[in-house]
This record gives structure tokens, C-alpha cells and sequence, in this order.
């Protein structure tokens, strides 16, 4: 056991199951967030976006004087005024007021009012002119343009070649996924206030302060010392706050600069979705093949994802997607290209599994499509394709505890009572004509760390006071997933104190400078780390005061305080034996991998597509848990979210060619249909795995904010079992195309096609044993047909006009 992982023998406040540090506050209103300090402040004034009514224009004029006429407007914000650099991107490709409009809403000038509603009015006064220009909207419409952004990288181990040569059965297809709004409860929101000395201060709801503070900087001309930015709390991130609040805080800041009074920015509900990135889109074209018992043998991708106006995250998100296409599978042969659609639409961005859930989707697609025309059970195909220890996954890293795979998937059939509940599914589905029912298992297995080298290491500051009370600081934010409740922990266990005698002060810059972002679930392995190593400074200096006295905690302070000791510490982590070439695409980029499995039973209604998720069973891998509870809850919280993005949030665009081309229709909860209380599974079983220490994580603890988010595929892949369950054979050898997300509407075209046992509904071109096809088929993808149809007669609007699925091309 490492000295990091090892747990002391006594005062171990780590691994108890506490309530989340704030949840009183949160549950009774009183946690203050970013936005309520507004309240605290006299003299504010408020900001407001000019939207461009344009997914690409030109701006031609901008006249600020009909705006600055109206009662309350104090000024209006231009490129014109700002001192630094007009840019609120970390790779200079995002102009903060643009002269090119590059998406539907995009702000192109802020206006300050008294009251939010003058500013609201002002900036509806200001007249801007436009030059429309051509806007590319789609993943078909960017990959038929050639319109890309960024770096195209290759993650590529064996021959697929020879293992299409070698496979029993040879696949083409090609799979889309939709992307997702964060939708977290609060929007983003800063407030700016500047001293007499000019320090400038940013109260701002961000995952990452220090970034948020360098764009700050150089928005305003100023060296990093003179900006300050701290992060209360935040009512969830979700990655939608790892870059995107940066611009938002820059425009607070600058106000506050000109005029001299604080300024505050909070983004409306319906602004938030209109303005800020989301969880790509993903369209990925591929080819699989399995060897005579049903093991994937090669696989050969090209991912493509929809950046949307800006590089953003994108080129990380592609990388992790790259990263986690094998998910929990051996992939002897693999090839996987990987490039980023450049869109006129919001800059996508990090959203929980970064690129993860998109790279997993593929190969869990691919295995759902291919599995019964190989004549096998999908889930038999998962499990015969587990990784066993000694392998390494595509880009050269060896899986370690790959056995927990198969802990994990026995000890989810034992506690689900999967066989059972298989015949029970089947006496129902032989039942019942108009509904059926399917369960279905999906594993996940997720890579923890920055994929990015240089991220992986975290600050603290720890002070003593002379009273024996202690107060942390650490360079990470809270947004609900609970770190502070953790860090608490680990400083009480670290110190051997009361959890009672430690406090956290809120996360800010010039308390822990030089922070990631709280991001990629690293944040209790980084913060963890250095919490405890500055607690073991301290330690190691009270253990001399006490030369083996045996004092009292507050006997020993005082004594160390008279003796001129010091009683605080700035601790460090940096995660060892890391590395990674992003060129070649290889290394060992994840200090360890967390594993679950998930079993889902569904139910679907033949007639409309209606779904519901009856029962759900979870074993997941957290290591030895920091903070049970808090662990419980992301894992929970992580696979509800996942089951929206595949089955209930649906994102649409307006891809006419109308005026309002580009316009995002979903811009509220009335449109875009968030998982509710309605949608959680009607029987939810979640367990931790146990026996599962992990050597290189803070008290043997795994990080577990992102993974579960991927257990949400069970759910899909129940849904596409039981849309198969209504075809002629009863699902067994029918190949379900099902769109993601798998709305009801989705499904119930899959039911549709099953149901048919048209011979074109299976566009999985089977190669018989050896035989390959010789194509991978034309990038563009066609048209479902059957929705092209719809589109003409009930919708009354050409094909394609709207976010309508693509269907697999014959290879
Ligand atoms: N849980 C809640 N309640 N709210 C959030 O915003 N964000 C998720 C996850 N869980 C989030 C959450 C994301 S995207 C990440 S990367 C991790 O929490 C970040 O926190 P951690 O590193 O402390 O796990
Ligand atoms: Mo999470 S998507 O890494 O903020």
C-alpha cells in the first residue's frame, strides 16, 4: 500500500457516510451563490447582451447612441473599449465583440443598465447592421463543405487490414449522436468590483478560476497579480463552466473598469442555451469485425465531432473521445481518426465524460448493431470482449485491475437476478403483442486524469490557528458533486482532528494560485493530495514540538505557536508516472481506470414509442470511498444525466434556409426535456464495488464524478432489445438502428422498422465469413427514408430541414 493511499489506524473521518457540507444551506435557500451577492452591493449595475439575429454575418455598423438615450443605459460595451486583448478564448480564436458574427444570438455588444431591465431595453435600442453570410449548420452539411477546425489526430494500434482479412464477420455502419445542453441550475454569472488601487475582483460561478483570471487579464491589458477571482460555490457545472464563464466575467470586469461600479452579469435561462457550448455532437462511420466467437477483432473510425463556431475544448474532448472507443473491450486491431467540424453554432465544449460517452457510444453501437447479425446476445459479445489484465489499451497504456470487469459484471447478475428476470422478460414480451420489455448490461470502463500532462497537479493552503482550529483552502471549486465535503475529510484524517475543528473558505486565486480546472473527476485525487501533504507538514513540525508528550491537539498548537512554529502549510500533488505524446496519439495518460457495470430493464410501448425504465441495478468502482454518500449521489446523479442525453434531451437547430437559420429552437425546459423525477427508474439499486483500494489515489479512493455518466448506455441498449423484441423472430437476429438520443419518438421508428421485417431496414451490410467489404460507402449520410417521408407529409418541410437522424450507408 502507498503512503498516499494508506489510511491511518485511528481518527479516520475519510470513508464515513456525511451528509454534503452545504446540504442544509442548499435545501433551506441559505447557500449563497455567485448571483445573490449582487444584494450585498450598492450602486450595481446590470449587463446585457446584444444578440445577432444571424448564424454568419458581417457587421457592418454598430451605433451605440439610440441605446445610451434610453432612462438607465450607463454604457454600452464595444470592441472599441477594450484595453487589452478583444479575445475571451484560451486559443485566440473567440473574439469577445466580434465583427463576424459566428452563431444564432452571439453577443456583439454589452450594455450596462441601472436596473437589468434599462440595460435590456438599451440593448435592444442599439442598431447594428448585418451582412448575412452562408452558415454551415450540421455534421453533413460541415463534412460535405470540408469545413474542420483544429488537429486531426490518429490513434491506431495493430493492422485492421489483417484483422478484417482474419474476421469471421465483417460490418459497416455509421453512428450519430446528439449533443447536450448542461442545463445546470444556476447560469453563469459574474460580479466585477474594482478597488482604489485598481486590484480587480471577480466573484464568478467558474470550474476554473485561474483561467477565468487569465483571460481576465489580458481582456483588461493587466498582469495576472492585479485580478482576483474566487468561486463561491456553484449550482453545477457539468464542464459547462470550465471555459465558457470566461468571457462572461471578462465583459463584468471590463464594465466594472470603465465606470467604476460593480457590475454584474447573470445569464437568463434562454440566453445561457442560446449562448453557451454544449456536450458535442458526434458522427462517427465505421467498419468492425469479429472473429468467429463473436470477439471484436478490428475496428476501424473516423469520428467526426461538431465544434461549433470555436476550437474551445474541442481538440481534448476529441482526444478523450479517441481514448475511450474501446471502453471495457480488447480491440486487437483498431484504427481512429478523429477530426473537429467546424459549425456556425455555439462553441461546444466540456460536458461530464468529456469526449468519453461519445468515444463509448461508437463501440457500444457498433456491438448493439452487429451482435444479432453475428447470431450472438449482445451482452455476450461485451463480456467475451472484456479486457483481461496485461492488455493495453489502443493508444499503448496496460489496463490494470481489468479483472474487476468481470467482478463486477458476476456480482451485477448475482444482485439483479439477471436470468431470472431474462425469462421473466420473455414470458412477458411472448404476452403481450403491443409491449415489450428488454434488460440489457453495459460495462464502462473510464480513464482518470488530464489527458494533458501539466493539469494533473493541485495546491492547498492550510492554516492552524493558535486555538486549534483549522481552515482549508484548495484549488478546487464546488458545484455540488461534494469535493469540499471530501476535502473536510481529508483534512480532519490527514491532521487527526474532529471534523468539527476544519472549515473550507471559499475557492480563490490568490489563496491557491496556478489551479486546473475542477475537471476530467480529478478533483479529490489533486486537491486530495495536496490537502494532505500540507497537513503533513504541519504535522511533521508539531511532531517535534511534541518530542513524544502525547499533548492534546490544542495544548500541542499552542505550545508550537509559543515555540515560534509555524502552523500553516501550502501543500502539492502532482500525479506520478503520467505521460502522454499528443502527436502520436500514445502513452499512459490516466493514472488508473474507473470500472462499473449497469443493468437496465425497460418497457416500451409498441404504439407510440413511449418508454420507461423500470428497474436499474449499479456496481461501481469508487475505490475506497472518500465520502460514501457523496459517492451514492454522483452515481446516481451521473447515470441520470447520461439516460437524458440518450433518451429524453433532444437539441434542435433551425437547419432551413430560413431567416431564422441557426436560431436554436430549444432554448427553454418547455422545448428541451430535461430527466425529472418522472424519468428516474421506478426501482434503482446502486452498490459500490468493494475490495477495491486504489494504490494511487488519496486514501485509496477513485474519482468518480464523470464515469457513471456511461453506465446510461444499459438503458439504450435495453431500448434497442426491446424495439428488436417486436420484429417477426422476436428480436433475436434483427439489427436495431436506434438514433440517439433515443427519444420516444426514436424509438418508435425502431419499433416501426423491427416491426416490418423490411429487408431494408437492416442497413448493416453482413460480410459473410472472411469476406470484406470493399468500401467503407460515401461519407454523406442518407436519410432515413421513412422520416423523409413524414417530413413531407405531416410535417409539411423538405428533408433535412431538421436534426432528422441519418441512416446507416450499405458498405
Ligand atoms: N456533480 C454535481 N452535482 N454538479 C456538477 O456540476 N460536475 C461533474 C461531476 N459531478 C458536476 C457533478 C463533472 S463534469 C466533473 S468533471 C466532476 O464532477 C468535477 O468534480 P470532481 O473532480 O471533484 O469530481
Ligand atoms: Mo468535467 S466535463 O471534466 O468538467
Amino acid at each position: 500500500m502507498s503512503e498516499l493511499s494508506r489510511r491511518p489506524d485511528e481518527g479516520v473521518v475519510v470513508g464515513r457516510a456525511l451528509p454534503h457540507e452545504s446540504a442544509g444551506l442548499h435545501v433551506t435557500g441559505h447557500a449563497l451563490y455567485t448571483d445573490d451577492l449582487v444584494a450585498t452591493r450598492s450602486d450595481v449595475l446590470h449587463a446585457h447582451p446584444v444578440p445577432a439575429p444571424h448564424a454568419h454575418a458581417r457587421v457592418l455598423r454598430l451605433d451605440a447612441a439610440p441605446a445610451l438615450a434610453v432612462p438607465g443605459v450607463e454604457r454600452v460595451l464595444t470592441a472599441a473599449d477594450v484595453p487589452g486583448t478583444n479575445d475571451s478564448g484560451v486559443k485566440h480564436d473567440e473574439p469577445l465583440f466580434p465583427d463576424i458574427v459566428m452563431f444564432h444570438g452571439q453577443a456583439v455588444a454589452w450594455v450596462l443598465g441601472e436596473t437589468l431591465e434599462a440595460a435590456r431595453l438599451g440593448a435592444a435600442a442599439v442598431v447594428v447592421d448585418y451582412d448575412p453570410l452562408p452558415a454551415v449548420l450540421t455534421l453533413a452539411e460541415a463534412i460535405e463543405a470540408g469545413s474542420y477546425q483544429g488537429g486531426r489526430p490518429t490513434v491506431e494500434r495493430g493492422d485492421v487490414e489483417r484483422g478484417f482479412a482474419e474476421a469471421a464477420h465483417v460490418f459497416s455502419g455509421v453512428t450519430e449522436m446528439a449533443g447536450q445542453e448542461h442545463f445546470y441550475l444556476e447560469t453563469h454569472a459574474s460580479l466585477a468590483v474594482v478597488d482604489e488601487a485598481g486590484q480587480v475582483f471577480v466573484q464568478c460561478s467558474t470550474q476554473h478560476p485561474t483561467e477565468t483570471q487569465e483571460i481576465v487579464a489580458h481582456v483588461l491589458g493587466l498582469r495576472s497579480h492585479e485580478v482576483t477571482v474566487q468561486c463561491l460555490r456553484m449550482g453545477g457545472g457539468f464542464g459547462g463552466k470550465e471555459m465558457q464563464p470566461h468571457g462572461y466575467a471578462a465583459v463584468a470586469a471590463l464594465g466594472a473598469v470603465l465606470t467604476g461600479r460593480p457590475v454584474r452579469l447573470r445569464l437568463t435561462r434562454q440566453q445561457d442555451v442560446t449562448m453557451t457550448g454544449k456536450r458535442h455532437g458526434f458522427h462517427a462511420e465505421w467498419r468492425a469485425g469479429f472473429d468467429a466467437e463473436g470477439r471484436l477483432l478490428a475496428l476501424d473510425a473516423t469520428l467526426t465531432s461538431d465544434g461549433g463556431w470555436s476550437l474551445d475544448l474541442s481538440e481534448p474532448v476529441l482526444a478523450r473521445a479517441l481514448c475511450h472507443v474501446d471502453n471495457a473491450y480488447w480491440l486487437p486491431h483498431v484504427r481512429l481518426h478523429g477530426r473537429v467540424a467546424h459549425t456556425h453554432k455555439t462553441s461546444q465544449t466540456a460536458f461530464r465524460g468529456f469526449g468519453g460517452p461519445q468515444g463509448m457510444l461508437v463501440v457500444e453501437d457498433v456491438i448493439g448493431r452487429c451482435a444479432p447479425l453475428i447470431g450472438l446476445d449482445a451482452r455476450e459479445v461485451r463480456r467475451r470482449s472484456f479486457y483481461v489484465d496485461g492488455q493495453e489499451t489502443p493508444y499503448g497504456q496496460p489496463v490494470r485491475h481489468a479483472d474487476r470487469l468481470a467482478t463486477a459484471w458476476q456480482q451485477l447478475h448475482d444482485e439483479a437476478d439477471v436470468a431470472r428476470r431474462l425469462e421473466e422478460v420473455a414470458a412477458f414480451n411472448a404476452a403481450h403483442p403491443h409491449t415489450k420489455r428488454a434488460l440489457a448490461l453495459t460495462p464502462v470502463k473510464f480513464g482518470i486524469s488530464f489527458n494533458f500532462t501539466a493539469f494533473n497537479q493541485g495546491g492547498a493552503l492550510v492554516h492552524v490557528y493558535k486555538d486549534g482550529s483549522v481552515l482549508v483552502n484548495h484549488g478546487g471549486t464546488e458545484m455540488g458533486q461534494g469535493l469540499h465535503t471530501k476535502m473536510l475529510q481529508v483534512a480532519a484524517t490527514a491532521l487527526g482532528v474532529p471534523l468539527e475543528l476544519v472549515r473550507l473558505a471559499p475557492t480563490r486565486t490568490d489563496k491557491v494560485p496556478n489551479t486546473s480546472a475542477t475537471a476530467a473527476s480529478a478533483g479529490a485525487d489533486l486537491n486530495g493530495g495536496a490537502v494532505k501533504d500540507a497537513c503533513e507538514q504541519i504535522l511533521r513540525r508539531l511532531a517535534e514540538v511534541d518530542a513524544g508528550r502525547g499533548l492534546p491537539w490544542r495544548d500541542l498548537v499552542q505550545a508550537a505557536y509559543f515555540a515560534r512554529v509555524q502552523l500553516w502549510a501550502a501543500g502539492f500533488y502532482r500525479t506520478e508516472g503520467l505521460h502522454w505524446d499528443s502527436t502520436a496519439m500514445r502513452g499512459h495518460p490516466f493514472k488508473y481506470f474507473a470500472y462499473g457495470v449497469c443493468a437496465a430493464e425497460v418497457e416500451v410501448d409498441g404504439f407510440t414509442g413511449a418508454h420507461r425504465t423500470r428497474r436499474v441495478d449499479i456496481v461501481h468502482d469508487v475505490g475506497d470511498s472518500l465520502s460514501p454518500l457523496v459517492d451514492l449521489g454522483q452515481v446516481e446523479g451521473g447515470f441520470v444525466q447520461g439516460a437524458g442525453w440518450l433518451t429524453l434531451e433532444d437539441l434542435r437547430w433551425d437547419t432551413s434556409a430560413g431567416p431564422q437559420r441557426g436560431r436554436l429552437a430549444t432554448q427553454a425546459a418547455s422545448t428541451y426535456k430535461l430527466p425529472s423525477f418522472s424519468e428516474m427508474p421506478g426501482d434503482f439499486r446502486v452498490s459500490l464495488l468493494q475490495h477495491a483500494h486504489e494504490d494511487g489515489a488519496v486514501y485509496g479512493s477513485k474519482a468518480v464524478g464523470e464515469p457513471p455518466v456511461m453506465l446510461a448506455f444499459a438503458v439504450r441498449e435495453a431500448l434497442r432489445s426491446a424495439a428488436a423484441a417486436f420484429a417477426p423472430d422476436g428480436g433475436a437476429g434483427t439489427s436495431v438502428d436506434l438514433a440517439s438520443p433515443a427519444t420516444p419518438e426514436a424509438v418508435f421508428w425502431a419499433v416501426e422498422d423491427a416491426r416490418s421485417g423490411d429487408p431494408d431496414r437492416a442497413r448493416l451490410v453482413r460480410g459473410g465469413t472472411g469476406v470484406v467489404p470493399d468500401q467503407p460507402g460515401p461519407e454523406e449520410p442518407a436519410l432515413h427514408p421513412r422520416s423523409e417521408q413524414v417530413q413531407r407529409d405531416l410535417l409539411g418541410r423538405e428533408p433535412g430541414s431538421d436534426g432528422s437522424r441519418s441512416a446507416p450507408v450499405e458498405a
